[in-house]
């Protein structure tokens, strides 16, 4: 794809899993025509305010059919998944809840539960896998009898592996709990089904696999479920009424909806309708399996996550040695064009479980709008990528050896370096190796330091 902002040239775009860039170009003609054309949505009886109400009825019924939900009515427009999952999270739990969610969260779902907990709401957080799997199993183990929820998203934004939702609601179904669902990563990628997955709250964004504008999202409510509204104030209906109407979507709708970007979400929906969700998933998940195939062998790459699952995010995560992922993304922009997210992923128990919280990770994300072409250029960035880190790592080390523990050399029998790789023979355990290890991070253990007495 070619951005503007880069003259032009041809960029490779690998962070769909923060936003979709290439959209269908039905996206943006849809918000433009409705900038101009959309009055506010329930808020007149003239042709613009009615075409907009119309649009968004329509996109309501699209999203109730593409996700098999209780009904058009039940799906509120919010700004983003965050905005859904806060609302979803401060409207259902009480004081004196106990509510179980996981380490694989986005801050989306933390920090709200981290506000309900000072309010009174007991909170589980189930430990991940190092490879970021969870059991099914651990979610029915933790239920307490004062459990009211599992909060949980369906598939982790650091590495793309995905929580079963079938099993995990079918344990809320049988045991009464509320089961509220982060879709964020896997809205208009996975399959999701309110009915089967037994979704009390589903929340999505609509920038990110639903191929919409920024701003939009939504949170889809299974009827009977108690919720009190985040916000309160205009709804278009009940003028005279002191509170928020309590029938669905008005509850949950307080002010002008953003008719503009659901515009651009329902031209998204009709693209994904058009092409087919799982013909869709299948291009994605070979393009995910063919990158993660062609650089997990490369030397120095770790690779986090699990991928013997047959649907996940299509994500993969990786650094390259001890390297800063930070560092490692800049080259891949700088020099190869290719725009990644490094860094935290605002999953900070993610994070910790991988043991990456200083790291932190380079996380390549694809969309359908990828080619076999861009991800072939991506294997060999980080091929040559991975040889330049060593290289430097190497030079570091040597230049720390010879700098500052000159001692080493003084005692060593037989100090040799050969290629990439440094053979120390001490005549007898030296501290400073040791000490050498400690302070300097560096240190890349691949390189040979040989002790001998
Ligand atoms: N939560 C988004 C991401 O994972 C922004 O990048």
């Amino acid at each position: 794809m070619r951005f503007p902002d880069a003259g032009g040239t041809k960029v490779i775009y690998f962070d769909n899993a923060a936003t979709t860039l290439q959209k269908p170009e039905t996206v943006a003609k849809a918000v433009a025509e409705a900038i101009s054309n959309l009055g506010n949505a329930g808020r007149g009886a003239y042709d613009a305010a009615l075409h907009s109400m119309r649009m968004a009825y329509e996109t309501r019924e699209m999203i109730n059919e593409f996700f098999n939900g209780d009904g058009p009515e039940q799906v509120a427009f919010m700004s983003n998944a965050t905005e859904a999952l806060n609302t979803a999270i401060n409207g259902i739990l009480q004081p004196g809840d106990h509510v179980i969610t996981t380490a694989m969260e986005h801050n989306s779902v933390l920090r709200p539960l981290y506000l309900k907990e000072q309010q009174g709401v007991a909170l589980t957080i189930l430990p991940v896998g190092e490879d970021g799997t969870i059991s099914s199993e651990a979610f029915e183990e933790a239920i307490r009898p004062d459990t009211e929820a599992i909060v949980c998203t369906h598939a982790s934004n650091v590495t793309g592996t995905a929580l079963n939702l079938y099993r995990i609601g079918e344990a809320c179904k049988r045991h009464g709990l509320h089961f509220i669902v982060d879709a964020s990563q896997s809205a208009g990628i996975l399959p999701i089904d309110i009915q089967a997955m037994n979704i009390d709250a589903l929340c999505f964004t609509g920038h990110k696999g639903l191929f919409g504008p920024q701003g939009t999202g939504g949170l889809c409510l299974k009827k009977g479920v108690t919720i009190r509204p985040l916000k309160s104030g205009g709804s278009g209906i009940h003028s005279f009424d002191k509170e928020q109407p309590h029938s669905m979507p008005e509850l949950l709708e307080a002010g002008t909806i953003n008719a503009h970007g659901i515009a651009g979400l329902k031209a998204g929906l009709e693209y994904i309708q058009q092409e087919g969700l799982e013909r869709l998933y299948t291009r994605e998940a070979l393009l995910t399996k063919t990158f993660y195939e062609g650089v997990r062998r490369i030397d120095g790459v770790k690779v986090y996550g699990n991928f013997d699952q047959e649907k996940r995010a299509p994500l993969v995560a990786l650094n390259i040695r001890n390297e800063d992922a930070g560092k490692v993304s800049e080259i891949l922009w700088e020099d190869y064009g290719i725009a990644t997210r490094a860094g935290a992923h605002c999953a900070p128990l993610m994070h910790e479980t991988l043991r990456t919280t200083e790291q932190g990770v380079v996380r390549f994300s694809f969309s359908s709008f990828n080619t076999m072409e861009e991800i072939k250029t991506a294997i060999e960035a980080i091929r040559e990528t991975g040889s330049r880190v060593k290289r430097t790592l190497f030079k570091n080390t040597l230049e720390y050896v010879w700098k500052t523990v000159p001692a080493i050399f003084m005692a060593a029998k037989e100090p040799y370096i050969k290629k990439d790789k440094m053979t120390i023979k001490v005549s007898k355990r030296n501290k400073i190796i040791n000490k050498m290890h400690k302070n300097n991070r560096n240190i890349d253990c691949s390189f040979d330091i040989i002790m001998l007495y």
